[in-house]
């Protein structure tokens, strides 16, 4: 007992925990694969797309995840560098799955946002982007695909600072790009290193370090001809670019910036060690007692996101939980505050894509999955004493709305615990007309794959066909002010409905209605998100 907190401590101290954000095809896969094959936890590149192809072969519901070339679900990775021990929480490819995504980012201390060198900021970058900056997560940029002609460094530094605002300060600096990227210089460190050429990057790559100032005779000599216009834009960025600062890194108003190519594995190993070094370990999370601190508290944690079905063989679902303070043991009893049950959590398992072991200890920034009896929804609390509850994860505000109708009349119970089981995981967002009771469901997504995979889901597990009839609204806004429900009565640009809280939720066409109506009624609130 005595060195306990001490143990925790350390174990705190050495976790890094985060999630990557891009638009599609920059390369996430890519790069999870070259970190993996870093930490040891893989041994050839290549390995997480045959996992996943492994998994399309053996699962059923997600038949449609195959049909679509999608990857609906995602799982969390973990391996060691250097004594870190780093958890990478994966989140789908596809960005109709994006809540997913939102709820994913819960549970990180720090986003790695990737960047196509040729492509800059896209659309999806920049909605993941404004969900990290409303948890105010550190955000660390890799710029990939250096080996390909794209865009100059400082437009693309330019870009992200006017499009997203938030400050740039490269740490690596490239040296060529296309065929001629060669290296980067790391401007933490002092020092040059060129990279020697790789097998595709599925080994190991070798890199010759020269440490040195940028303009000493060591590295200019190693620069060649490129030396001077390498030194210019090092001296550029001195002058005249912001000063690296940790402080606003880890407030989120800094964004270190590092180049490379994870393809040819170019720089991928210098941004990992200066990511880990810089990155945060997990700290307080709010909750309704206060800040709970990783190391002041008995085991808590917090269920994040909910998986049905992931193997056919097995037809469970799993809870999955990022342990937020002191230590998880298997087999120990825990409250679940919503219902104030103790629950012996003897099933914990650690998933790594398709294969699952157990779990017997885990420490704050750690995600376990527990097996779910069906009680779990997204945001509970588990914790030793159920002294508190963490803060929760909000509904973010969906864009596609449909009604639901059910072809048999008779099918009205299963129906309704089909939508509340699902609603319940987080796979869809469930609303109702006001006082209309369970009749008349109305279902919001982020995207309509979503509601692909509830149809599918139905048919299949609550044997329930359903009809959907979409909607033409494509926001929701949470009422923050008191209103009076006259104002929308007459507008058929808006509806007035409620979420599963029974919270008001104002429906609307576009974000143009929404300026209108918070011009004649300059006393109405609205958020984006609700809870
Ligand atoms: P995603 O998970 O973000 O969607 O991207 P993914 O890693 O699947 O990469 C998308 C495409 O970009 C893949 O090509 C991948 O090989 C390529 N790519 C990733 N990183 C780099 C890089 O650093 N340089 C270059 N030149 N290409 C990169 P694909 O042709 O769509 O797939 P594949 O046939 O290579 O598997």
């Amino acid at each position: 007992m005595t060195d306990e907190p001490r143990d925790i401590r350390r174990e705190v101290e050495r976790r890094r925990t985060f999630a990557i954000i891009s638009h599609p095809d920059a390369g996430k896969t890519t790069l999870t694969e070259k970190l993996l094959l870093f930490g040891g936890a893989l041994r050839e590149a290549g390995a997480v797309r045959a996992r996943r192809a492994a998994r399309h072969a053996t699962s059923d519901w997600l038949e449609l995840e195959k049909q679509r070339g999608i990857s609906v679900s995602s799982s969390v990775m973990h391996f060691e560098h250097n004594g870190f021990r780093v958890n990478i929480l994966d989140t789908p490819g596809h960005q109709d799955f994006s809540e997913d995504t939102y709820r994913t980012l819960a549970a990180a201390d720090s986003a790695v946002m990737l960047i196509d060198a040729a492509k800059g900021v896209e659309a999806q970058t920049r909605k993941l982007f404004e969900v990290c900056r409303l948890r105010k997560l550190p955000i660390f940029t890799f710029v990939n695909k250096l080996d390909r002609e794209g865009r100059d460094p400082l437009d693309l530094m330019a870009e992200i600072e006017d499009l997203l605002g938030i400050d740039t300060v490269p740490v690596s600096w490239p040296v060529g790009q296309g065929k001629d990227f060669r290296g980067v210089y790391d401007r933490l460190r002092e020092r040059l290193l060129l990279f020697a050429g790789g097998d595709h990057g599925t080994k190991l790559l070798e890199q010759e370090e020269i440490v040195g100032a940028a303009d000493s005779p060591e590295v200019l000599a190693a620069l060649g001809s490129r030396g001077d216009s390498i030194a210019e834009s090092l001296e550029l960025l001195d002058t005249a670019g912001a000063e690296f600062d940790r402080e606003f890194v880890l407030a989120g108003e800094q964004t270190p910036m590092f180049f490379g190519s994870a393809l040819t594995n170019f720089g991928v190993l210098p941004f990992l060690e200066c990511f880990l070094d810089l990155a945060p370990e997990p700290g307080a999370l709010p909750s309704d007692a206060g800040p709970i601190e990783p190391t002041e508290h008995g085991f808590s944690g917090f269920v994040f996101k909910i998986q049905a079905n992931m193997d056919p063989d097995h037809r469970d679902r799993i809870a999955f939980m990022r342990v937020c303070s002191g230590r998880f043991e298997r087999d120990q009893q825990a409250v679940h505050v919503r219902t104030g049950k103790k629950l012996r959590l003897s099933n914990s398992t650690l998933l790594m894509a398709k294969e699952r072991e157990t779990v017997d200890t885990a420490y704050p920034g750690d995600v376990i999955g527990l097996f779910d009896p069906g009680i779990f929804r997204i945001g509970d609390t588990l914790s030793l004493d159920g002294s508190f509850s963490f803060a929760g994860i909000p509904s973010f505000s969906p864009e596609h709305f449909v009604r639901v109708e059910v072809a048999e009349v008779m099918k009205r119970k299963a129906l309704e615990k089909g939508l509340d089981q699902l609603a319940q995981e987080g796979a869809v967002q469930l609303f109702r007309e006001p006082g209309s009771g369970s009749a008349a469901p109305i279902l919001g997504a982020v995207g309509p794959l979503q509601f692909d995979v509830l149809k599918h889901r139905l048919l299949s597990e609550y044997k329930v066909d359903l009809r959907l009839s979409a909607l033409p609204y494509t926001a929701a806004r949470w009422f923050k002010s008191e209103f009076d429900p006259e104002i929308f009565r007459y507008s058929d640009a808006t509806r007035l409905i409620e979420d599963r809280e029974g919270r008001p939720v104002l429906l609307l066409r576009s974000n143009w209605y929404l300026d209108r109506i918070l011009e004649k009624n300059p006393e109405l609130e609205f958020s984006e998100t609700g809870g």
